[in-house]
């Protein structure tokens, strides 16, 4: 399996030639160039995020298999994942990261058990066809214009995003929709906004796709994760979490992500669900954490099996019971959702201190007043 993927991998680069980088795309397509450059996809390689990078140095130091997704447009993709080439800052397609060009030319996505592969449409050619989903898109001086069914139904995100399972065969991250064939992806990471897609907008449209790709590093989006619910009867809060995304809670073994409930009376804490760690309470925390093979703590690169695996699926809901002391009339019971990029033990343990990283995001709250 392993020779086939790299196979198809060089066929795939030999056939590349020119290259067209995100910041050309800029001249036109305004907008949309400002929210790429701030998103993550802009940012995936060594070269533009800490994390990936020091993640990387401890689980494979001389050859980048991570290449496949967070370096993905540059020209020496297998050289890189077997090691024989080293990352180059000075070299546009590597430090482009997930960029406009690369995401545009995938015309189909092949599914495999390890991670799925993308197939690209990059031929070379002086004026390339840019794949999307617009309706009659109007023609360039640049490029053409196709539509291409992938970018509608979201399954262009499925060649990264899937899955993907680490040398022992362990699947150690998955985006896929579990509630329906195809999960929605592009309603909700793509919103749409007012103005057209690029400067001239000759067709004169009045919506455009957004490219911010927001994810956890967003509160406005962190508010979107969950729903919940709270009741009180016969000394029990009753706490109902409701996964409202169309993936699992945890995607990514890096996060944390916890409801915190408290009991407050005339200002004062009087109980809470947790005392230090939000681990305590195991029922309203989501992490992951994985095991070697002698059932030690490990990093994903070596795991054998899950430590810990608390996680919901996608557009699924729990119920967490808690037995608390008798509550008075007007005691406030309040559960707040937070989710950090980094478990602050694993930043610890990497030594990342930047805020984005590792500051609490702040989610959706919910409260009722003991009647
Ligand atoms: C099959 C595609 C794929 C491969 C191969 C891959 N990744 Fe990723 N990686 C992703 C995707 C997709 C995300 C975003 C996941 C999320 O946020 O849930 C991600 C996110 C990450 C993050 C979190 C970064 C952050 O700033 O939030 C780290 C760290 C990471 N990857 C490390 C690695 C390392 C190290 C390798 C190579 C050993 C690797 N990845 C290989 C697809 C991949
Ligand atoms: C000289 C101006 C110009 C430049 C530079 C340019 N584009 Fe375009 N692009 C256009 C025009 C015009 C359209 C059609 C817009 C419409 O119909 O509303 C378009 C449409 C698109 C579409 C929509 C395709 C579809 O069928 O839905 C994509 C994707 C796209 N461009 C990607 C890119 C990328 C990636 C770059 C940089 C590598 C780029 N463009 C550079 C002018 C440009
Ligand atoms: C070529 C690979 C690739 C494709 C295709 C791709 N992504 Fe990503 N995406 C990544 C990687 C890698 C990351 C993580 C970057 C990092 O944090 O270092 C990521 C991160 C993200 C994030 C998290 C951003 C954050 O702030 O943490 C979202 C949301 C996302 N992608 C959505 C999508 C959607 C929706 C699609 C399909 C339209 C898509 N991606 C297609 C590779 C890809
Ligand atoms: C119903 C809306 C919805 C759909 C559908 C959806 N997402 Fe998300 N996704 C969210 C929200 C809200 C967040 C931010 C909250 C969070 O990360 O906890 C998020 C977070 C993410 C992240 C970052 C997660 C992390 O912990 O770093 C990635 C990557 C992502 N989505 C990719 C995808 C992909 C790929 C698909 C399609 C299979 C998809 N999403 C479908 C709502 C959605
Ligand atoms: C992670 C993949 C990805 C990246 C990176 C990306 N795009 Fe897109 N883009 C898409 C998808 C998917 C759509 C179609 C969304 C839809 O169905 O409306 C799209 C739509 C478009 C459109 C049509 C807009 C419209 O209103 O429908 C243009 C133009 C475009 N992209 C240009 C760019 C440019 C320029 C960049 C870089 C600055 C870029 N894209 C980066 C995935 C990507």
């Amino acid at each position: 399996m392993k020779k086939v993927i790299l196979l198809l991998l060089f066929m795939l680069a030999a056939s590349e030639a020119k290259y067209l980088d995100s910041k050309s795309c800029k001249e036109c397509h305004e907008d949309i160039y400002a929210e790429h450059a701030k998103s993550m996809h802009h940012k995936s390689s060594i070269f533009g995020d800490e994390i990936h990078k020091k993640v990387k140095e401890i689980s494979s130091k001389s050859n980048y298999s991570c290449a496949l997704c967070h370096m993905p447009a540059t020209k020496n993709l297998s050289a890189m994942i077997r090691g024989e080439e080293q990352p180059d800052p000075a070299d546009v397609r590597q430090s482009d990261g997930v960029s406009c060009f690369y995401c545009h030319q995938i015309s189909k996505v092949h599914h495999a058990k390890a991670y799925n592969i993308n197939f690209s449409s990059a031929s070379g050619d002086e004026k390339p066809t840019m794949f999307g989903n617009l309706k009659d898109p109007d023609s360039s001086d640049k490029h053409h214009a196709e539509h291409n069914e992938i970018y509608k139904n979201s399954e262009v995100c499925m060649g990264c995003h899937s899955h993907k399972e680490n040398e022992h065969g362990f699947e150690v991250c998955n985006t896929k929709n579990q509630y329906d064939k195809r999960s929605d992806c592009i309603a909700c990471h793509m919103p749409r906004a007012a103005g057209g897609n690029e400067k001239f907008n000759k067709k004169g449209r009045d919506e455009y796709t957004t490219h911010n790709f927001l994810g956890i590093r967003s509160d406005e989006m962190v508010k979107k994760t969950v729903k919940l619910e709270l009741a009180y009867k016969n000394n029990m809060i009753e706490l109902t979490i409701a996964n409202k995304m169309g993936h699992s809670i945890i995607t990514h073994p890096m996060r944390l992500k916890f409801a915190k409930t408290v009991v407050t009376r005339k200002g004062e804490v009087i109980w809470s669900n947790f005392k230090e760690s939000p681990q305590e309470d195991k029922e309203a925390t989501f992490i992951i954490a994985f095991k070697d093979s002698e059932g030690k703590p490990s990093m994903p690169h070596t795991a054998k099996d899950y430590l810990i695996n608390q996680n919901l699926k996608a557009m699924s809901a729990k119920t967490v019971l808690y037995s608390v002391p008798k509550l008075q009339k007007g005691d406030e019971i309040k559960t707040t959702w937070i989710s950090y990029v980094i478990s602050p033990n694993i930043a610890q343990k990497l030594q990342i201190t930047s805020e984005e990283a590792t500051k609490a995001y702040v989610g959706a709250e919910e409260s009722i007043v003991v009647q």
